[in-house]
């Protein structure tokens, strides 16, 4: 579903492809990235290899990629929740790598991002969640305007832990009507 590419300042989101490989298996293997967003780090190149196949073959998932050194730093995508005929809903999700952290990056990407998969209508509702103690991620998902819809538990199979966390929606009509404002 995402087979188109977006430009911001600094970064281009695009499709993974096979050739992002070492890229992306230097930052999901550092301890402390992944975990935050609920996913082990990797312990081997062929489990980066396994994941990216699966970005790639799913098509939800941008790269996103520094243009200064046109290296992969991170990913941002969508994750199919649950489809009715009315509505579609879709889960947000982004990790970028440390080194790159605080730098206003992942805002810059998260902007454009939800902006096109509203303006492309690629879901009506778009949701997402933190963990309570991860501010950064709190600032960038209250910045895009989502609603705090509850505060509650993120069980994490791959970690085998659960964590308190909170979750949020917006909807499209809503983040559309405010871009006109
Ligand atoms: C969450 C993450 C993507 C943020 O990316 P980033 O590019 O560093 O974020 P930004 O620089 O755009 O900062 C976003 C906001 O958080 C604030 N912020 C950044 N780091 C912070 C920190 N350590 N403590 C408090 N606030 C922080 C920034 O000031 C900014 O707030 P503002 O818009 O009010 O100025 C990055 O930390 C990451 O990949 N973490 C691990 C994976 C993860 O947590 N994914 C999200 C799961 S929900």
């Amino acid at each position: 579903m995402l087979n188109f590419t977006l430009e911001t300042e600094r970064l281009h989101l695009r499709p993974f492809s096979q050739d992002d490989l070492a890229d992306f298996h230097a930052y999901a293997k550092v301890p402390g990235v992944g975990e935050r967003a609920g996913w082990p780090h990797h312990q081997t190149l062929e489990e980066s290899q396994g994941v990216l196949e699966a970005f790639i073959h799913a098509r939800d998932v941008f790269a996103v990629v520094l243009k200064e050194t046109n290296q992969v730093i991170g990913s941002i995508g969508l994750h199919q929740e649950t489809s009715t005929i009315e509505l579609k809903r879709a889960k947000l999700g982004y990790v970028l790598a440390q080194p790159f952290w605080r730098q206003g990056l992942m805002s810059e990407a998260a902007k454009t991002f939800v902006d096109a998969v509203f303006e492309r209508h690629l879901c009506d509702v778009l949701e997402v969640s933190h963990f309570i103690e991860n501010k950064p991620s709190r600032r960038i998902i209250e910045t895009l305007g989502f609603m705090h819809e509850h505060d509650g538990e993120y069980v994490s199979k791959a970690l085998n832990q659960r964590f308190p966390a909170r979750f949020y929606s917006l909807d499209r009509d809503t983040y559309l009507k405010r871009k006109q404002l």
